[in-house]
């Protein structure tokens, strides 16, 4: 394979990992991940998966600090771990990386200034990308899905390397497809840097509220 096509396959142009994964492993079940699983935990800040579940908190004041590719690497990542439909991959992640572009953003998400933040991924549902022979709702329900959990896993990944960040629902998805150039529908916006400054948990509900027993 020559090193042009090996580009090709592994990069999107501006997006080019800090660590470089083997493309020569076509049976490499994800690139990305085999590398970063090869490198170490080395900026991982908590490997404990339900302390970075219980220490979440979104956050809408980042801080200047710009954030190291190699966290983006393992935040892109994670969104690749997760689960899909089939394994057809329902989903897109638009790394929008203009300054101008994530002004934008911010207007087309309902004004909140908050998603001119240091990274910002758009997270769109794929469903042409599901090849299953259902009915297109069937298919616009799983690619709403694999884009979902794919932004919850890079949403937890955040935290997991001392980042924080904000979910971002509330858009006019026309705009928002305008900005980033894609015929694809969002399904959420994640906005990530260092938190200016670091907050407790919110509170959840009881649990007997929340959990419905069927016997
Ligand atoms: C589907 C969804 C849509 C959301 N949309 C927005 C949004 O548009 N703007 C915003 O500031 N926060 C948004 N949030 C973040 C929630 O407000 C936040 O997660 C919630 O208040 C709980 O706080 P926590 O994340 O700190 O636990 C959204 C979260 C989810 C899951």
């Amino acid at each position: 394979m020559d090193s042009e096509h090996k580009e090709e396959k592994i990069y999107p142009q501006g997006y080019e990992p800090e660590i470089s994964p083997d493309s020569s492993n076509d049976n490499t079940r994800n690139q990305l991940l085999d590398f970063i699983l090869k490198s170490g935990p080395s900026e991982v800040v908590d490997t404990d998966l339900f302390a970075v579940m219980a220490k979440r908190r979104s956050t809408r004041k980042f801080s200047d600090k710009p954030v190291e590719t190699t966290k983006i690497d393992k935040i892109i990542a994670a969104a690749d771990t997760a689960p899909t439909a089939g394994n057809y991959q329902g989903f897109e992640i638009f790394y929008v990386k203009s300054p101008e572009k994530k002004k934008l953003l911010v207007e087309a998400c309902n004004k909140q200034p908050y998603v001119d933040a240091p990274v910002v991924l758009v997270f769109c549902k794929n469903p042409f990308r599901v090849k299953f022979d259902f009915p297109e709702y069937i298919l616009a329900k799983f690619a709403i899905q694999d884009a979902t959990l794919a932004a919850g896993y890079s949403q937890l990944a955040s935290q997991a390397l001392g980042l924080s960040s904000i979910w971002i629902g509330m858009f006019d998805e026309k705009k928002v497809m305008d900005v980033i150039g894609t015929d694809l529908i969002p399904s959420s916006v994640l906005c990530i840097g260092y938190p200016e400054q670091t907050k407790f948990p919110k509170p959840r509900r009881n649990l007997k509220d929340l959990v419905h027993v069927v016997w």
